[in-house]
């Protein structure tokens, strides 16, 4: 038997054992599991930045300046209080105010697709970006819209490109803006000129990114904006100690039901065999029947994930595994934010009919299921069951995995 497979069994044959039985083997078998699949101290995925280039990015990280029309900022749906995310099922942009649930009622343009957290983003390894790995650069080469013309070879720093130039997210769907809606790279440098004439003149922010970068205002460019906005979320979200870092590197402790969480996460429950790595993520993409909600990336409430990038169908309904850092603070849950509540993220994964109402799904979202649990099938955790217990031992177990970030933001003109 392969040693990850004997750790399993072994973690599953301790599951079973009563709570004041085997307590100190359980915590042996958790702490190697979690080793042997990736876990590494906090520290290590670190990738060290420039100070100055941080504060620099800070501030045109709140600043609505940033965006073609004036009226977003990255803080606006990169939020403190939503865990770094919005709140949100879906993302509201341009023409929208306001956070959380005010800024739902209140309307604006949608990005069909949940705001995604910042933790371990562009740690050491963390290469692959968006829900279906519209950035990658995980084969070595680096993979994104730019197609060969990538502004620059840290996958971050092009992720931090794209939202400035997106319709609806950043630059308003509008008649005055209707030459930029190709969305091409030759639209998107005349949207960075724009953005960078502003900033160089407004002593506020190109100061401080003017020192930042050793070069005078004038000779600013975007890049130096997005380096230094890619150097903010390094620093600021990078990982840090854990509960669960101390449970396994420093002997710290963990309660009984936190225990069987572990032990569930790495063993019968399967999680690790996806949420695994330095950041809880395999950086690869599966196929997980969660519900969908709001029109979908392909329309008419369909996402095809993956496809979207790569066309090839056998990556139909396929997303990047998420990290599972500060999960808890992070509500609603999925590529489309479909579910408020943890406890129902963990049963998409193994129930996904209990959160379905087959009757009141039209005929054509009755085909779209199906064949999403066809690639669902092909993934070991398919119909495997999970008692509420277990569920709620989950639970408690991703609690552990909370730390805050170093900085608070705020959105600025
Ligand atoms: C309208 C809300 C909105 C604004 C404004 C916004 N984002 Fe996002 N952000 C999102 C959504 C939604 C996603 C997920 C999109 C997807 O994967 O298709 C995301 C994803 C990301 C990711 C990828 C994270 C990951 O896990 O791969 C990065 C990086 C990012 N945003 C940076 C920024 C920066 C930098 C800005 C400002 C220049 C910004 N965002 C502005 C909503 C927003
Ligand atoms: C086969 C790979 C795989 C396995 C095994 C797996 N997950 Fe996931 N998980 C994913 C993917 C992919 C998503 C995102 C799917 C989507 O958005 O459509 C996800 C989403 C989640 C989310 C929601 C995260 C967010 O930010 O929206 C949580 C929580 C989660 N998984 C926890 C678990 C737990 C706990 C287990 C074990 C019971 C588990 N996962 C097993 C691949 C997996």
């Amino acid at each position: 038997m392969r040693y990850a497979t004997r750790l399993a069994v072994i973690a599953f044959l301790l599951s079973t054992l009563p709570s004041s039985a085997g307590q100190e083997l359980r915590e042996v078998v958790l702490r190697k599991s979690a080793l042997k699949s990736g876990l590494i101290p906090a520290v290590e995925t670190r990738v060290a930045v420039d100070a100055q280039m941080v504060t620099a990015g800070r501030l045109l990280f709140q600043s609505r300046s940033l965006s073609l029309d004036k009226q977003i900022a990255c803080a606006s749906c990169h939020v403190d209080r939503f865990g770094s995310a919005d709140g949100l099922p879906n993302a509201f942009g341009t023409e929208a105010s306001g956070q959380g649930l005010a800024r739902m009622i209140g309307g604006g343009d949608i990005i069909p697709r949940n705001t995604l957290a910042f933790w371990g983003r562009g740690g050491k390894q963390f290469n692959i970006f968006f829900w279906d790995g519209k950035v990658d650069a995980s084969s070595g080469t680096l993979h994104s819209q730019f197609a060969g013309k990538e502004p620059s070879d840290d996958a971050l720093v092009v992720a931090v490109h794209l939202p400035p130039v997106e319709i609806g997210e950043m630059v308003m769907d509008s008649p005055a803006n209707n030459a930029l809606e190709t969305e091409s790279v030759s639209t998107a440098k005349q949207v960075y000129a724009i953005l960078i004439e502003r900033i160089r003149a407004m002593p506020e922010l190109s100061g401080p990114l003017a020192q930042a970068a050793g070069k005078p205002v004038r000779a600013l460019t975007f890049s130096d904006i997005a380096e230094a906005i890619a150097s903010f979320i390094r620093e600021n979200f990078a990982v840090r100690s854990t509960r669960f870092h101390d449970f396994v590197f420093n002997d710290g402790e963990l309660s009984a039901q936190e225990l069987a969480g572990g032990l569930l996460f790495y063993g019968k429950a399967g999680c690790s065999g996806c949420h695994n790595g330095p950041y809880f993520s395999d950086m690869d993409f599966h196929a997980i029947p969660f519900p969908q909600v709001g029109f979908g990336k392909n329309g008419f409430g369909v996402d095809y994930g993956r496809f979207n990038v790569t066309m090839d169908p056998d990556d139909r309904y396929k997303f990047r595994t998420p990290p599972l850092y500060n999960v808890t603070k992070t509500a609603p849950y999925s590529h489309s934010g479909s579910l408020y509540k943890l406890g129902d993220a963990i049963r998409a994964h193994v129930d996904p009919l209990a959160l379905y109402d087959p009757g009141s799904m039209t005929d054509i979202e009755r085909t779209e299921f199906y064949a999403r649990l066809k690639t669902w099938s092909g993934e070991p955790i398919n119909a495997l069951h999970l008692a509420e217990d277990e569920v709620a031992a989950l639970e408690a177990f991703l609690a552990t995995l909370e730390y805050d970030s170093l900085l608070s933001t705020i959105e600025t003109d």
